[in-house]
């Protein structure tokens, strides 16, 4: 198929989806697919390889359709808003092209941590309790430890683990600026294990085998360490069989009931009472350091197989 391939974005996640959407890129042209990739960039405007397609994002977006029309399909891979939060999804159902992954409802509700626990406790999965601090409200006197965090924000943009009270106020205006609200959780003392899963042509779900990410106690797996190799990785994740099995269950169920579509990565704590639902991602990392690709590679579909199974079923 023809794919345009979206990178970029107006978040604070452009650099890491320029990584991941070069490699979306090799991926399809290794599997025979014709790769179109544009690039948003971070003031919104729209651009391929001979230039921007006008002068603002408006402009810019206007001639941009017309190459995403003359595709088979479209891919985004943007990561953060706007772009994994459903906007491309809503723009490519609107003009009625054939897009990858989450429609736009599932991203919306997915880029928003508050949301996306809500979903997960009326399935009965436990969540950290928190919470949700509005603009304008004050800080309140949460006991440390805690974890403050933009609603929105990916890759731990604006996150901070709390364990003095007196930092709790810095910690909120750090969130602030990252997002509009913020959420203040119970810090959970856990190993972080996420899941793979990927929508197959038949309509099954493929739960690839959890990868663990290890931090030390108080400190949070933060933007630099995601991406600067430093992080400590265990895969396949060190979770008996019990307990993978549940964690899987937990990812398909929140999928289904996310209404998401072609793929997406569910974060959980791991704790010694069980485990916790802490974020999705509709738009997963697909860089080389990133763990989904890794993931799904274990469960047979190598990032080619994975891209090509996702162009068919968003054209089916
Ligand atoms: N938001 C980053 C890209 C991830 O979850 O992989
Ligand atoms: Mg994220």
């Amino acid at each position: 198929s023809r794919v345009a391939v979206l990178g970029g974005g107006r978040s604070s996640e452009h650099a890491v989806s320029l990584r991941s959407a070069a490699a979306v890129v090799e991926a399809l042209v290794a599997g025979g697919h014709e790769a179109v990739p544009i690039t948003i960039r971070e003031d919104g405007v729209w651009c391929d390889a001979a230039g921007a397609f006008g002068a603002t994002a408006a402009a810019s977006l206007a001639g941009a359709l017309p190459v995403l029309a003359a595709c088979d399909v479209v891919l985004p891979v943007l990561h953060g808003a706007p772009g994994e939060d459903g906007a491309i999804a809503a723009l490519a159902d609107l003009a009625g092209l054939p897009v990858v992954g989450c429609p736009a409802i599932a991203g919306a509700l997915a880029m928003d941590k508050h949301a996306t626990k809500a979903v997960a406790a009326a399935l009965g999965i436990g969540v950290a309790p928190g919470l949700l601090l509005l603009p304008g409200d004050p800080v309140p006197s949460a006991l440390p430890p805690v974890v403050v965090k933009p609603t929105t924000a990916g890759s731990s943009v604006g996150v901070s683990v709390v364990t003095s009270p007196d930092a709790l106020e810095e910690a909120v205006a750090a969130a602030r600026a990252a997002g509009d609200a913020v959420l203040i959780e119970r810090y959970v003392r856990g190993r972080e294990v996420q899941l793979a899963v990927v929508e197959r042509r038949d309509g099954s779900l493929t739960v690839a085998p959890p990868i663990e990410y290890g931090v030390d106690e108080g400190d949070v797996f933060d933007t630099s360490r995601k991406y600067d190799g430093t992080a400590v990785v265990r895969f396949p994740a060190a979770v008996e069989p019990g307990l993978e099995a549940a964690l899987g269950d937990a990812a398909a169920r929140l999928f289904r009931a996310l209404g998401c579509a072609g793929l997406s990565r569910f974060d959980f704590f791991v704790t010694e009472d069980g485990f916790l639902l802490n974020e999705v991602n509709t738009m997963p990392g697909m860089t080389p350091q990133s763990g989904f690709p890794r993931m799904c590679r274990a469960a047979g579909l190598d990032l080619p197989a994975l891209v090509d199974e996702l162009v068919l079923v968003a054209q089916e």
